[in-house]
């Protein structure tokens, strides 16, 4: 018999986990770390894979039915592929899926595809090599694109491509990132940039959802895609003749909250209701001093209970969220 399932105070059921199982990178994107450095946690202060399968089969016995692995940058991992392949043997998870910047994607993309993966999100916000550098510190413009182009082969689907739009930075790509879904039938989602953990970005770069619309709005009508039941809050929409779609991910200018299914569990095990709110429980502590699943369950109950109606990014007197976004996981 499972437990009853999780919903807040405001009647949102939540179905849907992110986990973030390290906050190490491959690369530096200007817009998440912080001067350059990554924070790093201790390894031991790190969820084991042990912990964090406890925890999945807690909460899909608690209606969560859908998991996303992030990071930081979760192929960087030890051992993720075999966690992987146990978190797709749990039988009430319907749906797995992991975001990565696809740095090492290609050569692994066969033990994803092995491990029960066939949903990625790629982290790409230009076309150009060395702009890409000048973004994520790194020059590894070609081996992700060659991972994306491998990955359609293999018959992932969908990819989608997240891009964060960038005023001053990646603003003259954006077309062209739109167009791509006339050649492919990627989800390319445009994302608003978010001040989160205090990263080397003027807040004047924020590019807002209505202005990004407007620019694609050339490529043809936007015409909205019927929403499905584990979609998540980006609004979806197909140009036509385009064989994919393309998303957008309005975090700061439209309060998706009202339809917000989703729980977070930091690397360091702390269950947060909001990605934007530094409110969180701590589950590790009591993972390891010995608490039964059912009180892990109960303080999972507890966390859902006190998530907020809403985020409070655009009001200007809210406090600025300071966790880095490495460790929270986007
Ligand atoms: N604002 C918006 N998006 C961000 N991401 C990382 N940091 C930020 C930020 N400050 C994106 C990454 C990744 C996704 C999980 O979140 O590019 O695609
Ligand atoms: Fe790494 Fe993603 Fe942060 Fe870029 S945005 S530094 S890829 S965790």
């Amino acid at each position: 018999m499972n437990a009853p399932a999780l919903i807040d105070t405001f009647d949102r059921r939540l179905s849907y986990l992110r986990i973030s199982i390290t906050d190490r990178c491959n690369l530096r994107c200007l817009y998440c770390v912080p001067d350059g450095r990554l924070p790093k946690l201790d390894h031991e202060d790190i969820l084991t894979y042990e912990e964090l399968l406890r925890l999945v089969r807690i909460c899909t016995q608690m209606g969560v039915t859908k998991v996303r692995i992030t990071g930081g940058e979760p192929l960087v991992r030890k051992g993720v592929y075999t966690f992987l392949s146990q978190l797709s043997a749990i039988p009430d998870l319907q749906d797995l899926s992991v975001t990565t910047n696809g740095v090492l994607l290609g050569p692994n993309l066969e033990r994803l595809r092995e491990a029960g993966v066939r949903r990625i999100n790629v982290s790409l916000d230009t076309l150009r090599r060395e702009r890409y550098r000048e973004i994520s510190g790194y020059d590894h413009f070609d081996r992700v694109w060659a991972g994306i182009e491998k990955a359609l082969l293999l018959g992932f689907h969908p990819i989608k491509i997240n891009v964060v739009a960038l005023r001053g930075i990646n603003e003259d790509e954006l077309l062209e990132m739109g167009r791509l879904t006339f050649d492919y039938p990627f989800h390319v989602r445009f994302i608003e940039y978010m001040p989160i953990g205090n990263a080397r970005m003027d807040p004047a770069a924020n590019l807002l959802t209505p202005e990004i619309q407007e620019r694609l709005s050339v490529l043809g009508d936007l015409k909205a895609v019927g929403r499905q039941v584990n979609d998540g809050p980006a609004q979806r929409y197909r140009i036509e003749g385009a064989i994919g779609e393309l998303g957008f991910i309005s975090s700061v200018s439209r309060h998706f909250c009202n339809r917000c299914n989703r729980l977070r569990l930091t690397a360091s095990g702390q269950l947060r209701g909001c990605l934007l709110s530094d409110q969180q429980t701590d589950l590790r502590t009591p993972l390891r001093s010995g608490a039964s699943d059912a009180m892990l369950a109960n303080l999972i109950r507890e966390a859902v209970r006190t998530k907020k109606a809403h985020h409070r990014l655009a009001v200007p007197t809210a406090p600025k969220v300071s966790d880095p976004m490495s460790g929270i996981g986007g």
